[in-house]
């Protein structure tokens, strides 16, 4: 967002955008936030949209589409092989990447699926610095390991480090001694770590990264998923690209990478996804599980609309205005709940505003699934649905036994140019309330846990009836407030 100073010292982010369509939200009463629970088993995932007022559950597949995004779906070119969209996105990703070959896919885990399957087998390694859920689960599934090898910093909730998604150089290099290079898949980077709080790395650690993969002749990927984010902070935090370009900084990062894959449901907000690369030969390697799983390679699973879509996307996120407004809101929210007491992940990051729920309900033990409970306990006297990412996001090991993650997280995502100022208002003001009721809330257990992905399906009960306590001191504090 342009730097704009207010004459009256304020300083808030204002939109470099106007609201042209909207869509009419509801806001239903508390008793009815209660049934709306139950019938969903505490999950998150599995309420309806008409039963929400804010949607805060992730920013994929639901960032504010632009008028020109819009515009260029009306003509989009539709056929099964060659169609002159498809050359227009791959126009772009050269462009933009400098990466010649492209292979469209359905969504973002559509290409953590063919990159798992072609280059993971029994034994192999992926040293990354952060997981997230869906990699994980492709790289297992293939008989791969996950090693994460995030700076120790990365994991304090509380810090002032502005890039606490950096790998740690000396991990990587001992892990690829360790396992041996050929027994590495390949090395992967994700940017905006999403489940740390979406934190970003640095160009410079990314070249520390590139320096080591190409010394042992291993494999560099980027999950470019959250780039938006991670460029916004490299522009703005990383001295030495503060004269760049955002263009400069993204071309800089790929050209660093061997693989760059995304979400477009993130980047470039639309829906679907790619893998680029420049060699022809990993090209070659990836091309043929794209027609097997997705479609075929002018189209990848997506409707040539969202291709569209998707090339004006990323054009428009080398714009500095639209990149900074995310990150910009998100740290309205961080810094108010901050000042409030309420414990928030910091420094700001990409994504969403995260609490920490182990400092939030410190009485709510990782058994009983904290962030699971603080989510459940959020929707009920907000309508704000967040998304749990602790321990239920995790998976049992092979034993069956649980494994608790390293932050108990409701991650309160902020969708690109969808809400308003007001609306994260009332969102800081219904937490800090409950922050100032949190003795009430207690914890959930599963009734229905599926052995994986769980937290997409699984259902839990409270273990006592403290929502319903929780609902009675809402009524009592705010009387027949909705
Ligand atoms: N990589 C990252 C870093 C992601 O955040 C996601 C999705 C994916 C890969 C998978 O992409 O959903 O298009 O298949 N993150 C979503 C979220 C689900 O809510 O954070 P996908």
């Amino acid at each position: 967002m342009a730097n704009i100073k207010f004459y009256s010292g304020e300083q808030v982010p204002l939109e470099m955008h106007k609201v042209r369509i909207v869509q009419k939200l509801n806001l239903p009463p508390i008793e009815r936030r209660l049934a709306a629970l139950d019938e969903a088993g505490n999950n998150t995932f599995l309420l309806k949209n008409a039963d929400i007022y804010l949607d805060m559950l992730t920013d994929s597949g639901v960032n504010a589409m632009s008028d020109k995004q819009l515009a260029a779906m009306m003509e989009s070119d539709d056929s099964y092989a060659g169609s002159a969209t498809f050359t227009k996105l791959e126009t772009k990703i050269r462009d933009i990447f400098g990466m010649d070959y492209f292979l469209p896919v359905h969504q973002g885990r559509a290409a953590e699926n063919v990159l798992a399957r072609v280059f993971c087998r029994p034994g192999s390694v992926v040293p990354m610095n952060y997981h997230f859920t869906t990699t994980k689960a492709h790289i297992t599934v293939n008989g791969g390991a996950v090693e994460e090898l995030i700076i120790d910093a990365g994991l304090e909730v509380t810090s002032d480090l502005p890039f606490k998604g950096d790998m740690d150089i000396a991990k990587l290099e001992a892990s690829i001694t360790r396992h041996g290079a050929a027994n590495i898949a390949f090395v992967r980077v994700e940017t905006g770590t999403n489940l740390i709080g979406g934190q970003p790395h640095s160009l410079e650690n990314l070249r520390q990264v590139s320096k080591v993969c190409k010394q042992h002749g291993v494999l560099l990927v980027l999950d470019a998923s959250l780039l938006a984010d991670n460029l916004y902070f490299i522009k703005t935090r990383e001295q030495a690209c503060k004269g760049m370009s955002v263009r400069e900084i993204t071309r800089a990062i790929a050209d660093l990478c061997d693989i760059v894959y995304f979400s477009a449901r993130k980047l470039g907000c639309a829906r679907g996804g790619g893998i680029c690369t420049r060699s022809r030969d990993l090209y070659m390697k990836m091309r043929e599980l794209v027609t097997l799983f997705e479609g075929f390679l002018t189209y990848g699973g997506m409707s040539v609309r969202e291709i569209e879509a998707i090339a004006v996307g990323l054009e428009e996120t080398m714009d500095e205005d639209m990149i900074s407004q995310g990150p910009q809101f998100i740290k309205f929210m961080v810094d108010e709940l901050n000042r409030k007491g309420v414990p928030v992940i910091t420094p700001p990051g990409g994504l969403g505003c995260h609490l920490d729920a182990l400092r939030f309900i410190p009485h709510v033990p990782q058994t009983q699934y904290p962030a699971g409970a603080l989510a459940s306990a959020l929707f009920l006297v907000s309508g704000v649905r967040g998304m749990e990412r602790g321990s239920v996001s995790e998976q049992r090991d092979d034993q069956g036994n649980e494994v608790y993650s390293n932050m108990e997280l409701l991650r309160l995502a902020v969708p690109r140019r969808v809400f308003t100022l007001s609306q994260l208002k009332y969102a800081v003001d219904r937490i800090v309330w409950l922050h100032e009721n949190r003795d009430l809330i207690g914890g959930l257990r599963f009734v229905e846990e599926p052995k994986m992905l769980r937290f997409f399906f699984g259902k839990l009960v409270a273990t006592s009836d403290w929502q319903h306590k929780l609902l009675a001191k809402f009524r009592a504090d705010l009387g027949d407030s909705l």
